[in-house]
């Protein structure tokens, strides 16, 4: 392995899940799984295909009710080129006698190639090599190229050339009980002599995707014109035809393939389109070409470079990994789509797909990179404040109350029920009382505002989000006559284990202290930015909205008196009651299971709950030295009339990492971050955990189902502002670098407010 190839040299077949995931290729628009172009979806492989915001809703009885979900959807598995030897079976990896496997997912240009050496019951040695793409320039292509080779015989060669329709959403266990196929199909043709076309719509959304592909055969250097059979059947379009090969030659397919949908821009039909797309387009040599120079216009502005003093570091390569899978989800493209970015990739099906607080840990990446993909990604936001008011107003409410889950038009698409696969019960799903994510939103804005001074983005987009989330904050809050301040009850911080008292009817919790002390932030955030804005612009958004002074001064009034729950010396509780709770016997259940990342599984399958101990999912309170310096938290302390001292950090850090189990992969760069200075070894053990996450399947099977961008991206920048000490504050760029000890240096070159800063940092 380079720093920018990954490389496999055995084929595995109980971990080709999660290299499918990993060598999952993608350009913002969609993405194809690194699956075997010569396997269905048959518990081994899972070929899957997804659009960036590609969603569709389906109803399913379950546990007694009737439950909707949106999924993303797995769309037409375009890769299918299949072929067999004389009228042998059909070639299938996971049965070939394999003599030599190497597969290689190149970030440096885009491409996964995969070379496989095998001998068949006869005897007869064959080689198959193959190279894909996801065109980072041309955002509807794709191609696969595949080369046959004959080693010891001579023979015919059957292929088949497809675009199979009748895929299904199947890549998560836990959802299988759940209605899965979202797809019918419209039409199938061959449209000339190379190239068949599908279009099929999502059964719900009505959204139209096409696909064409054109399949071009080559022997010694030539084009070969053959005659192909037509394959027509339900939901499914292939070709057939065959080659006759001598020992020693080679046969080589070009399959490119383009897909469109409805929803694109300049588009007169997408099947259209898609026709049109497929015959203008270059040959897999020139997209090759072309894919690379994409690329390499990308990693001039993303990528980093370090030096590590580990022998043999993998270090960059996972980086390099990480920023990859970031680019292919949220890429330039982004910037011309409504869509959000997904907390689990467009690489699977886990979360379906759906929009989390994780863009927090996301944006600070991009935001000193490209931040127009930011703005992308916050407009996405925009357009669904109107579904944020009215979810607000249902709770009787004012403001913008942003959902826990977004995914099509912003409704909340949290699931009412889960599967708890230890137990094999479903579980009533409470997480959508995570209010905190409004907050995550505001933040975004701040720091995008911060990292661009992009004042038309704020004035016409930002300020009326931010202005609504603090609103809906003002309207959440309640006046507790006893402690004379205000809180913010039955909610759910960040820590997923607790979302209700112990032997409570209703979920809930109060005073979440990182919910409360975000919403004091919110406030004051947003009576400073009506002095940021124009005074026609604000009067005229004052106007819109109906803001008034008296509601401006009880936001002042709740950001001076927020209640925030303290327990025994300067420990600031989870929430209020949270010192009461048991302490967890973490020794006896490490003992007895190993694992206990997903404690609340494990304790719900003993007829248990976490809810009954001082144990934590992830960072919660943490959260607050993740995202503030300790200038800026004292400030606020001090403005809620709290004490903040200089042990504050170290003390709250020390208590709660003893509590919590990393049940997310977002618990372990917050970690990592707020360790930053105080322990640079365990900060740089957990930075490279994290960073690790979805390379080494940390949670052991759910990277098969799709990457963890919230980890991948902020462990990213956990190098690019944690180490660096990179802080955007009052239109200012601060560093405070601190390497950890195994960084020996590290270049990047990042842009803040218009300017481009060349950035070297070594340990001195
Ligand atoms: C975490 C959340 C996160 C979500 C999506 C959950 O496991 O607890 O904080 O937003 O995954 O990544």
């Amino acid at each position: 392995m380079d720093s920018w190839t990954l490389v496999y040299n055995e084929f595995e077949p109980e971990q080709e899940a999660l290299r499918e995931a990993l060598c999952t290729l993608g350009n913002g628009y969609f993405a194809t799984r690194g699956a075997s172009a010569q396997a269905d979806a048959d518990g081994t492989h899972y070929p899957g295909t997804y659009l960036a915001g590609g969603y569709n809703r389906l109803k399913t009885e379950i546990a007694g009710r009737v439950i909707e979900n949106e999924d993303l959807v797995n769309l037409p598995n375009w890769l299918v080129l299949k072929f067999r030897l004389d009228d042998g079976p059909w070639f299938a990896v996971k049965d070939a006698k394999i003599l030599k496997y190497r597969q290689e997912l190149r970030m440096k240009e885009g491409l996964l190639a995969r070379e496989i050496r095998f001998r068949d019951g006869q005897g007869r040695v064959t080689v198959l090599r193959e190279r894909r793409l996801v065109h980072m320039g041309s955002p509807h292509l794709a191609g696969l190229e595949t080369t046959v080779m004959a080693d010891n015989w001579s023979g015919r060669v059957e292929f088949e050339s497809g675009l199979d329709g009748r895929v299904i959403n199947d890549g998560v266990a836990r959802y299988r009980e759940l209605k899965s196929r979202h797809l019918e199909t419209l039409e199938t043709d061959e449209i000339d002599h190379d190239t068949i076309f599908l279009k099929v719509q999502t059964n719900q959304s009505e959204l139209r995707i096409a696909q064409a592909a054109r399949t071009a055969v080559f022997k010694n250097g030539e084009s070969l014109r053959l005659d192909r059979l037509l394959v027509q059947e339900e939901d499914y379009i292939a070709q057939r035809f065959t080659v006759d090969l001598s020992k020693g030659r080679a046969v080589r397919i070009e399959k490119i393939v383009a897909l469109h949908t409805s929803r694109d821009h300049a588009s007169s039909e997408c099947g259209l389109e898609a026709g049109k797309t497929v015959q203008r387009c270059q040959n897999f040599k020139k997209l090759v070409k072309s894919q690379s120079h994409a690329w390499r216009r990308l990693w001039r502005r993303f990528a980093m470079t370090l030096k590590t003093k580990e022998k043999n570091s993998d270090t960059l390569t996972i980086l390099n990994l990480n920023i990859f899978h970031l680019l292919q989800s949220t890429s330039l493209h982004t910037m011309d789509l409504d869509v959000g970015v997904p907390s689990r990739g467009w690489h699977g099906e886990a979360y379906r797909g759906h929009i989390f607080w994780d863009e927090l840990f996301i944006f600070p990446f991009l935001n000193l990179r490209v931040p127009e993909i930011t703005r992308a990604l916050l407009m996405y936001r925009y357009r669904r404040l109107d579904e944020a008011r009215a979810a607000a107003r249902e709770e009787g409410h004012r403001g913008a109350m942003y959902p826990w889950q977004s995914g099509s038009n912003g409704r909340e698409e949290s699931q009412k029920v889960h599967l708890n696969p230890e137990s094999g019960r479903w579980i009533r799903d409470n997480s959508r009382l995570q209010r905190h994510v409004s907050a995550a939103i505001a933040y975004n804005i701040c720091q995008y505002y911060q990292a661009t001074e992009d004042r038309e983005f704020l004035s016409f987009y930002g300020a009326e989000m931010m202005f609504e989330i603090a609103r809906f904050w003002s309207s959440k809050a309640s006046y507790n006559e006893s402690l004379g301040r205000y809180e913010i009850r039955g909610v759910m911080g960040p820590d997923e284990y607790h979302d209700s008292y112990p032997n409570a009817e209703e979920p809930g919790l109060d005073n979440s202290a990182y919910t409360n002390v975000m919403a004091a932030w919110v406030l004051t955030e947003a009576l400073k930015l009506l002095d940021l804005l124009s005074e026609d612009r604000r009067r005229e958004l004052c106007d819109t909205i109906d803001l008034g002074e008296d509601e401006m001064d009880r936001w002042k009034d709740i950001s001076l008196k927020m209640y925030v729950p303290f327990h025994g010396n300067g420990i600031i509780s989870q929430f209020s009651g949270y010192d009461d709770l048991k302490e967890f016997d973490w020794k006896g259940y490490r003992e007895k299971y190993g694992d206990i990342q997903r404690l609340d599984r494990i304790l719900e399958a003993e007829n248990d709950t976490p809810n009954r101990y001082k144990a934590s999912k992830q960072a919660d309170v943490l959260m607050l030295f993740y995202l503030f310096s300790a200038e800026e938290l004292g400030a606020l302390f001090k403005q809620l009339g709290y004490p903040f001292e200089y042990e504050t950090i170290p003390k709250n850090i020390e208590y709660y990492i003893q509590r919590t189990s990393h049940g997310s992969t977002l618990s372990r760069v917050v970690h990592a971050w707020v360790l930053a200075r105080s322990d640079r070894e365990q900060s740089w053990d957990l930075c490279r955990q994290a960073l690790r996450s979805d390379y080494t399947d940390i949670q052991g099977g759910t990277t098969p189902e799709g990457i963890h961008l919230g980890a991948m991206a902020g462990s990213i920048n956990i190098i690019q502002e944690a180490y660096t000490g990179i802080e955007q504050r009052g239109g200012v760029l601060w560093f405070n670098p601190c390497l950890p000890r195994e960084l020996e240096s590290l270049h990047m070159v990042i842009h803040y407010r218009g300017h481009t800063l060349e950035i070297d940092v070594t340990g001195e």
